[in-house]
C-alpha cells in the first residue's frame, strides 16, 4: 500500500476542501497517519490573544418578546444558532491558526484559506452584534442622525427609500444593508453587502440590517418585504445616534 506522506496529504486537502476542513484534518491526523506524525513533530502553537479563541456571545440587549412584528422564537433562534454559531466558529479558527502558524509544511495559500474563513466569521460576529444592538427601539429617526440623513439624502424619507430598496434587492438571497459613516469620504452612505466580509472601505457601520433568510423566514417565509417593514419599525435610533457621534468624533470631524 502506498504510504501517505505529509506533503501528499496537503495536496489532497488543497483540492478537496475548505479551510476549515483542511484545519480539522491537520489536527486530527486523519490524512497524515502516524508515519507523518513521527517524521515531523508538530511545532508549538503560536501564543497571544490573536490565537486565543476566547470570544463570548453578547446577550440580547432587549426583551425579544417585546419587538413589533418579529417573534421571540425567531430572534432567539437567530441569536443562538446563527450568531452563537459564528462566535464558536471564530474561536475555533483562531485556535487553529495558532496551531498551524509555524508548520513549515503548510503552504501559505492554505494558511490564507483559513484567514479567509476568519474574515467571514469576524464579519458575522461583528455585524450580528451590531444588528441585535440596533433593534429594540421605536423605529423613528431622531436627533443628530436624523439631521445628518436629511443633509445627505435631502430628507429622511429618501434615505429610507434607498435603504429599503437595497434590502429588497437582497431578498431571497443573503447579505447585509449598512448605513455607515465614511471617515475618508466624510459622508453617510447606504451600502450593499453580499456576505459577512463586505463592508464599504472607510465606513463605520451605524445601522445594520441582516438580509439572510434566517433573519426572517421563520416569521415571514419568502415575504422579505414584510420583514423589512418589521425591522424598520424596531430600529433603535438612540443606538444609531450613539454610533454616529463616536464615528464622527473618532475621525476628528465636526458635525
Ligand atoms: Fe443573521
Amino acid at each position: 500500500m502506498e504510504q501517505v506522506t505529509r506533503r501528499k496529504a496537503f495536496g489532497v486537502m488543497a483540492s478537496a476542501g475548505t479551510g476549515v476542513a483542511l484545519a480539522n484534518m491537520l489536527t486530527s491526523g486523519s490524512a497524515l497517519g502516524e508515519v507523518g506524525r513521527s517524521e515531523t513533530p508538530s511545532p508549538a502553537p503560536a501564543g497571544g490573544g490573536a490565537f486565543g479563541g476566547k470570544h463570548q456571545p453578547k446577550p440580547l440587549p432587549f426583551n425579544p418578546s417585546q419587538l413589533t412584528g418579529l417573534s421571540s422564537h425567531l430572534i432567539q433562534s437567530h441569536w443562538e444558532n446563527n450568531y452563537g454559531g459564528a462566535v464558536k466558529a471564530l474561536n475555533a479558527i483562531e485556535v487553529k491558526l495558532g496551531s498551524v502558524l509555524r508548520d513549515k509544511d503548510l503552504a501559505p495559500y492554505m494558511y490564507a484559506d483559513l484567514k479567509r474563513e476568519q474574515l467571514l466569521r469576524i464579519g458575522s460576529v461583528v455585524l450580528h452584534e451590531l444588528y441585535f444592538e440596533n433593534l429594540g427601539g421605536d423605529g423613528k429617526p431622531a436627533g443628530d442622525i436624523a439631521a445628518a440623513l436629511t443633509s445627505w439624502f435631502s430628507d429622511v424619507g429618501t434615505w429610507d427609500t434607498e435603504f429599503r430598496k437595497i434590502a429588497n434587492g437582497l431578498a431571497g438571497g443573503s447579505g447585509w444593508v449598512v448605513l455607515g459613516y465614511n471617515a475618508h469620504l466624510k459622508q453617510l452612505t447606504n451600502s450593499w453587502a453580499w456576505d459577512h466580509a463586505h463592508n464599504a472601505a472607510g465606513a463605520t457601520p451605524l445601522l445594520v440590517m441582516d438580509m439572510y433568510e434566517h433573519a426572517y423566514h421563520m416569521d415571514y417565509g419568502a415575504a422579505a418585504a414584510k420583514y423589512i417593514d418589521a425591522f424598520m419599525a424596531n430600529v433603535n435610533w438612540d443606538i444609531v445616534n450613539e454610533r454616529y457621534a463616536v464615528a464622527v468624533k473618532g475621525c476628528g470631524d465636526v458635525r
